[in-house]
């Protein structure tokens, strides 16, 4: 058996997807090590998720110096403490279950590979390029779209647009509620993201480029 990949878990509220990863380690289906989980919300439910199975947890709000800073500056100046507090953990690839910050270059670059992708995965309540953004259920429920899903990818700078690594379509045709859809979605999201995780951590994967339009695009699929 290979070594279990070291990851910190960058989170921000209840942590389902937290608890469907450590289950899937538990399960042995998934070979990875949860070094730290740190959210930037001091109350999330997810820090006491972790101090309850023995992870370190930590809360790293914004703090009131960066919340003078403009956007980007903000942004920026969050992601290098961030990082330090990474560091101490030497993982291998950055989590991200309900993270609801958007990533600065200076901590996407922090975890660039030689090959040119990043070693930051999030996942997504949408079929993305649809419905990107926040509160993607009730976008997908409010369009009376038929057809949602889940998208598992690899972080970039603009949000929500890195290389789709995996995805999960399911029906809402029938669905009277965003809360229904999103019931539904988190389903799905809690079996596909620890799935697409035991082949993306050991970097089991290959890697094309596509351009359309003069855009460069990696494409991410299994080995
Ligand atoms: C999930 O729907 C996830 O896709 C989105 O935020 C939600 C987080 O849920 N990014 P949880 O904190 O993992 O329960």
């Amino acid at each position: 058996m290979t070594a279990a990949t070291p990851i910190v878990v960058l989170a921000s509220g209840r942590g389902s997807n937290f608890d469907a990863i450590v289950a899937a380690i538990r399960a042995d289906k998934l070979n990875a090590e949860i070094c730290a989980v740190i959210s930037d919300k001091a109350d999330a439910a997810v820090l006491a998720k972790a101090k309850a199975v023995g992870i370190p947890a930590i809360a790293l709000p914004v703090s009131e110096k960066q919340k003078s800073l403009g956007l980007a500056d903000r942004r920026k100046s969050y992601d290098e403490t961030l990082i330090k507090a990474i560091k101490v953990f030497s993982p291998r690839f950055l989590v991200m279950a309900g993270y609801m910050r958007v990533a600065s270059s200076v901590l996407i670059e922090s975890f660039r590979s030689v090959r040119g992708y990043t070693r930051i995965i999030n996942i997504h309540p949408s079929l993305l390029p649809s419905f990107p953004g926040t509160n993607s259920y009730a976008q997908a429920y409010a369009h009376g779209a038929k057809i949602t899903g889940v998208t598992v990818h690899l972080v970039e700078v603009d949000v929500d647009s890195g290389p789709i690594c995996a995805q999960e379509a399911f029906s809402i045709a029938d669905c009277k509620s965003a809360a229904e859809v999103e019931m539904r979605g988190l389903e799905v999201e809690h079996r596909l993201y620890p799935a697409t995780l035991s082949w993306l951590l050991a970097e089991r994967f290959e890697l094309e480029t596509r351009v359309q339009d003069k855009i460069r695009r990696l494409s991410v699929r299994p080995r």
